[in-house]
């Protein structure tokens, strides 16, 4: 097949593919409801009903904790930005459509749940979650609105799209599951470990709606996948403090550059088999040897990160060494 088969060529030529990973989608899904995974009879009224507004001391998460819910949940906040994106580069015409919705449905229930649990649960400061929710809407979202400035979207297509959201669902999943362990609750492990199987569905559903773009158009694709990984940001990068909460997170072994690369980027590569086909030629296939190039250079990344880690680690120590050492000073008799 050519490499410059219009968009709307290969909606057509993808639509019995969707049909049928709709379908199978539809087969493997399990029924859950957000209400199933709030400890209701923890809640308490604010103080506009009588009862009393939120306090840091209520939170019983530990600050990474705090930090990669808040992240999450901002993130899912900005599903009507999402829902925009892919229907405009997938159309809302037949099984298309009906995944757009049907994604759409399942992705609401997220924000949902987490906020359900973080407010009853007095995990975080309500208000702020408000005010930040309100801000992130606000910004909207589209991969490529900080690329155009390069004079390259970042997003721009079908195949952008569907190969950027094969890695983002599956980075959501990561993010969710190891979210859920960080809580320290089995309720939080809980919800969150169902959050995460729901991502794992789309991801499967994405991933293997790029497969068959691959084998329909492999050149074009290489150029999607070489442009969404060279410039891959996570969804959640237009939330309030994204670089401060994603060090956060970092450090705190909820989604780093190791999982990013061991747990996001090479599964999806593995199953494409990337490195292993030879449908690639001319400027597709130096793309691809660059993709190599990029994995050497996120490994690279990693060690780097884990050495500024260490450091940081041990930074945080002596300080809390010597905040300890002072307080023994400071009392009376020294
Ligand atoms: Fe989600
Ligand atoms: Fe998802």
């Amino acid at each position: 097949m050519s490499t410059d088969l219009t968009d709307l060529q290969l909606l057509n030529e993808l639509e019995p593919v969707v049909e049928r990973l709709l379908n199978r989608h539809i087969a493997k899904f399990k029924q859950w409801s957000p209400h199933d995974y709030i400890p209701w009879s923890d809640g308490k009224n604010f103080y506009a009903l009588g009862g009393q507004d939120w306090e840091p001391g209520q939170s019983q998460l530990s600050d990474v904790a705090q930090v990669a819910m808040v992240l999450n949940l901002l993130t899912e906040d900005n599903l009507p930005a999402y829902h925009r994106e892919i229907a405009m580069n997938y159309g809302m015409d037949g099984p298309w459509g009906q995944w757009i919705n049907r994604w759409t449905a399942e992705e609401n229930r997220h924000s949902t749940a987490l906020r359900d649990y973080l407010v009853v649960t007095r995990a975080v400061d309500p208000v702020a979650l408000e005010q930040l929710r309100i801000e992130q809407i606000t910004r909207g979202f589209s991969p490529g609105q900080n690329h155009q400035a390069e004079g390259e979207l970042f997003a721009d297509g079908l195949f952008d799209s569907v190969i950027y959201v094969s890695f983002q669902e599956l980075a959501t999943r990561v993010s969710h599951r190891n979210t859920g362990k960080a809580c320290d609750d089995a309720i939080a492990n809980q919800l969150l470990a169902r959050v995460s199987a729901d991502e794992n569905l789309h991801m499967i559903f994405y991933r293997d709606v790029s497969e068959a773009g691959f084998q329909i158009a492999p050149n074009k694709a290489m150029h999607s996948l070489h442009k969404v990984l060279r410039n891959f940001k996570m969804p959640g990068y237009t939330v309030p403090g994204f670089r401060r909460k994603a060090v956060i997170v970092a450090v705190g072994g909820v989604f780093d550059p190791r999982i990013f690369l061991d747990d996001v980027v090479m599964p999806v590569l593995r199953k494409w088999r990337i490195f292993e086909r030879e449908d690639f030629t001319g400027e597709a296939a130096r793309m691809r040897d660059d993709l190599g190039v990029l994995v050497d250079e996120l490994t690279d990344a990693c060690a780097k990160f884990e050495q500024s880690k260490q450091r940081y680690i041990e930074r945080e120590a002596r300080k809390a060494e010597k905040i300890t050492a002072d307080r023994v000073l400071s009392r009376p008799g020294h």
